[in-house]
C-alpha cells in the first residue's frame, strides 16, 4: 500500500462538482477580483469565526504582515517594539513581525501541547513589549485564561496566527476570535485550502479593518487616492468562490480528522513514539505530529512501507541563517530544538480511508 502525506487532488476529489461549479460560475460572470464571491466569503467567514469584519488577502503571510502594519500606522506600535512569538513556530510568523521592523522575542513552548508555554511568557516581558504573537500551532488551541490574564496585566495586543487552525474553538468561540485581530491562510494543504495562495485577517476593531483593506489594495482610501503606502495583496473571485464551498464542509472534515487522531492515540502503542496529548483543549490536527528518538530512521521505515510523511519543520527558527544577525540566532532554546529532531508528522486527513489508518496504526506499532 502506498500512502501520501497529503493527496490534495484526493481532497478536492471529495466536492469537485461544487468546486467545478463555483468556478464556472466566477468564469462566467466576467469579474475576477473584488466582486461578489469575495464580499460573500468575507461575510461567511466573519460570521463562521465570530469577528464583525474579515478582510480577504492574497495568503497567510500577508495577512499578518498586514495586521502589525495597521497597527503601525494607527500609531499603536511603532519601530522597535517587542512581539512574544513561539520558538518552534513555522517562519512566516516571526516574518510578519520582523517585515515591520518590530523585536521578534521568541519564547520556548511546552513540550507536552507544542504551543507556547504560558509560564514562561512574563519573563520575556520589558518595557518595550506591545504583543503577544499566538500561533495555534498544528490546529491545536494556544490561547489560555493565563495568557489573557498577562496581556490585560501588562497592556499587550493579542495577534493570532490562525494559519493553521481553521475551525478550531476555545469554550463558544473560535481562534481567529480570540484577541485582537488574526491572520489566516488559506494554502491548498490547509483545513480550509485554496486553489493556490489565499488569506484573510479578521478582528472586531473597525479601525484595523479598514486600514487593513486599505493597506492591502495599494493603501487607497478611496479610488486613486493613496493615504498608505500599501500592496496589491487581494484574495481573487476564484478562490473566494472555492472557499465559501468548502467552509460548509470545514466542521465536519475538522471533526473526521479529530475521530482519526483519536484512532491513531488509542491503538499506536509503540514506546518508541510519543503521541500528541488529546484533552479537553480544542485540536482541529491540522497535523499529527508524534515524537521519536530515532526520527529520521522512523520516517525512512515508514517510507519503505510506503507511508510518506513530514516533518514540520527541520530546522527552528533561531538556527535559520534569515535570522544570524538577531540576538536569539544560536542561542539554546532546548525544547524547541528537541521538538525540531524529534518531530514527525504522519498522513491524517478526511481523504484517508479506514484500511489505510489501519495499515498506518499497524505499521508504526511494528517499528
Ligand atoms: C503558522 C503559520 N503562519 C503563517 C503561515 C503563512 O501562510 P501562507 O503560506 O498562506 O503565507 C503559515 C503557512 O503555511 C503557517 O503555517
Amino acid at each position: 500500500m502506498t500512502i501520501p502525506y497529503l493527496s490534495l487532488k484526493a481532497i478536492t476529489e471529495l466536492h469537485k462538482d461544487e468546486l467545478t461549479q463555483a468556478v464556472t460560475n466566477v468564469i462566467d460572470s466576467g469579474w475576477y477580483l473584488q466582486g461578489k464571491a469575495n464580499e460573500l466569503f468575507e461575510k461567511e467567514y466573519s460570521t463562521y469565526i465570530g469577528t464583525k469584519y474579515c478582510i480577504g488577502c492574497a495568503n497567510g503571510l500577508d495577512a499578518l504582515i498586514l495586521i502589525f502594519r495597521a497597527y503601525k500606522e494607527l500609531g499603536l506600535l511603532h519601530d522597535g517594539d517587542e512581539v512574544i512569538v513561539p520558538a518552534n513556530t513555522y517562519i512566516a510568523s516571526i516574518l510578519s513581525v520582523t517585515e515591520n521592523n518590530l523585536k521578534a522575542v521568541p519564547v520556548e513552548p511546552r513540550l507536552d501541547t507544542f504551543q507556547i508555554d504560558d509560564s514562561k511568557i512574563e519573563e520575556a516581558i520589558t518595557e518595550k513589549t506591545r504583543a503577544i504573537l499566538l500561533v495555534h500551532l498544528y490546529g491545536r488551541c494556544s490561547y489560555t485564561e493565563k495568557i489573557a490574564e498577562i496581556a490585560k496585566k501588562h497592556n499587550l495586543l493579542i495577534i493570532e496566527d490562525n494559519a493553521q487552525a481553521q475551525g478550531c474553538t476555545f469554550g463558544a468561540k473560535r481562534t481567529g476570535s480570540l484577541g485582537n485581530a488574526a491572520g489566516h491562510s488559506f494554502y491548498p494543504g490547509k483545513n480550509l485550502g485554496a486553489f493556490g495562495d489565499a488569506g484573510c485577517v479578521t478582528t472586531d476593531n473597525p479601525d484595523i479593518a479598514e486600514c487593513v483593506r486599505s493597506l492591502a489594495n495599494y493603501g487607497q482610501s478611496k479610488k486613486y487616492v493613496f493615504k498608505f503606502r500599501g500592496r496589491n495583496s487581494r484574495l481573487d473571485e476564484t478562490n473566494a468562490a472555492v472557499l465559501s464551498v468548502k467552509l460548509k464542509y470545514l466542521d465536519r472534515e475538522n471533526d473526521c480528522r479529530k475521530a482519526i487522531a483519536r484512532q491513531y492515540n488509542e491503538k499506536i502503542v509503540n514506546p518508541k513514539i510519543k503521541l500528541p496529548l488529546i484533552d479537553s483543549t480544542d485540536n482541529i490536527f491540522h497535523i499529527y505530529p508524534v515524537l521519536c528518538a530515532q526520527r529520521n530512521k522512523f520516517q525512512k521505515y515508514l517510507a519503505d512501507n510506503g507511508i510518506h510523511t513530514m516533518i514540520h519543520y527541520p530546522i527552528a527558527p533561531h538556527q535559520q541563517t534569515c535570522y544570524s544577525d538577531v540576538e536569539w540566532y544560536g542561542k539554546s532554546y532546548p525544547i524547541t530544538e528537541k521538538i525540531h529532531r524529534e518531530e514527525l508528522s504522519l498522513p491524517l486527513n478526511q481523504a484517508l480511508k479506514q484500511e489505510e489508518i489501519d495499515y498506518i496504526i499497524d505499521v508504526v506499532n511494528k517499528f
